[in-house]
């Protein structure tokens, strides 16, 4: 599932001791793994080639511009969500057209960005969104390709937060209005609606709301083209899980196994396919080191206080996310033999694992059993490559913490730790308002 193993006691990201590089670089400190990378991209990639699918690379779940530069050398398209993203791909090399733009709220200025850099699709939300970037299109005069996206009303049995493919929520438009769209805004001269897209949350564990909602869409494309309207493309989504413990996840071949069929004649005639992992990617691709300040009793708890906390992870305490925490450096006997919420061994002490930020909602892990740590100790916070970093805040005017990339035994700071400086670069030199556009840099 990944390259983070234990050698002699000791955690490795490939070729190099995870200690070496929080003691060079320091804690807290994300730390990603190329192999782990390119491995799960080439895994989708394999599992899904009887699609011939164009894999679009969810920059959301990790952003930092190094690992969007391994996918777009394996050959991934970009899954963008806004201007900065856009911003972010191209400057990975991705060929805009090999991008896919969604997202319920683009700004105009977005929109033309998009428009200006031609994006493949555009993936369009709502009737209003269709009419502005019309008439955008129709104002810069530049070509522009839609595609729908539908919410099929599937419940992807995950957290209600990330569900989005159920009708209660603020994507896309009902399955029953998608005929109407495509009747109003199908021959539109502006915006070429051509593409269906869909994405029902994340993550999902099973490739069975892939397929209730996919037969549907299929369902749909009938319909559609029998109107008249024809679909060139349909974007299936991101969503795939990940292993915050280990074998939680299907493998991609278990979920191609599944969607292929559903869609393979369909393919046959011509239909192009999308995907947008995100997080199936890169959240294994990735640990997060942290180290331990202080144990405290306290009651009948024992709380391990590290340098990291809701501040650097925010998934534990906004999602009630599970996380493996384990030290980084261990008895030989106390190596992990797989990563589980309820690990066995009468050595483990229930602890909190928690952060120094001022909140009682700043953790890690609750009710953790884990090998007894000292202060200094090293920890790792597995499977954080997802969601990790990109949601980190400056909150309690912490830095954000540095970034490594690991290949074989090469390591490179791919992010360097922010200082105070960072913190208030923005604030320094107060200046009067204009009425330049501050909210998006003009490409
Ligand atoms: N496509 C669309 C339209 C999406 O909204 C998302 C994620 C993806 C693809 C990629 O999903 P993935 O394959 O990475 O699961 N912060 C949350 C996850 C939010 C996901 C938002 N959209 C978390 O930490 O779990």
């Amino acid at each position: 599932m990944d390259h983070f193993t234990y050698v002699d006691g000791r955690l490795r990201c490939e070729g190099v001791l995870v200690e070496a590089i929080a003691e060079a670089a320091g804690t807290p400190c994300y730390v990603y793994s190329r192999a782990t990378l390119e491995d799960h991209y080439r895994r989708l990639a394999e599992a899904f080639a009887p699609l011939d699918p164009l894999i679009c690379y969810s920059i959301k779940s990790c952003s930092n511009l190094a690992v969007c530069r391994v996918l777009a050398e394996c050959g991934a398209g970009m899954d963008l969500v806004s201007g900065g993203e856009l911003h972010r791909a191209r400057l990975a090399g991705v060929d805009p057209a090999e991008c896919v733009y969604a997202g319920a709220g683009k700004s105009d200025a977005e929109i033309r960005q998009a428009l200006e850099a031609s994006v493949g699709w555009l993936n369009v939300e709502s009737e209003a969104e269709f009419e502005n970037i019309a008439s955008i299109a129709a104002a810069m005069s530049l070509p522009c390709r839609g595609a729908l996206r539908v919410n099929p009303d599937v419940d992807p049995r995950t957290h209600r937060y990330t569900t989005t493919g159920k009708k209660e929520t603020k994507f896309g438009v009902d399955l029953e209005r998608a005929k109407a769209f495509f009747d109003t805004y199908g021959a539109d001269e502006h915006c070429a609606l051509r593409g269906i897209h869909v994405h029902l949350g994340s993550p999902i564990y099973s490739p069975e709301p892939y397929v209730q909602a996919l037969e549907k869409i299929v369902r749909l494309i009938d319909e559609l083209e029998a109107a008249g309207h024809p679909v060139e493309m349909l974007d299936i989504g991101g969503g795939f899980g990940a292993d915050y413990e280990t074998g939680q996840t299907p493998p991609a071949v278990d979920y191609a196994r599944r969607i292929v069929p559903v869609l393979e004649d369909r393919v046959r005639k011509g239909l192009a396919v999308i995907i947008e992992p995100g997080r199936t990617i890169t959240a294994n691709a990735g640990v997060l080191l942290l180290r331990v300040l202080y144990v405290k009793r306290s009651g009948t708890r024992t709380f391990v206080i590290c340098d990291g906390g809701m501040n650097t992870l925010l998934r534990p305490s906004h999602y009630q996310a599970f996380h493996f925490i384990w030290p980084c450096r261990v008895d030989p006997a106390h190596v992990p033999a797989a990563r589980l919420r309820h690990m066995p061994g009468d050595y483990l002490e229930t602890v909190d694992v928690v952060g120094p930020i001022c909140e009682s909602g700043d953790f890690l892990a609750e009710d953790r059993a884990l090998p007894p740590v000292s202060r200094g100790d090293l920890l790792a916070v597995f499977s954080t490559g997802a969601y990790g970093m990109v949601m980190a805040s400056r909150y309690n005017s912490m830095p954000l913490p540095a970034e490594i990339m690991v290949s074989g035994d090469q390591c490179t700071v791919v992010r360097r730790r922010e200082g105070y400086d960072d913190l208030t670069a923005h604030e320094l030199a107060p200046e009067p308002l204009t009425t330049v556009d501050h909210t998006v840099d003009q490409p």
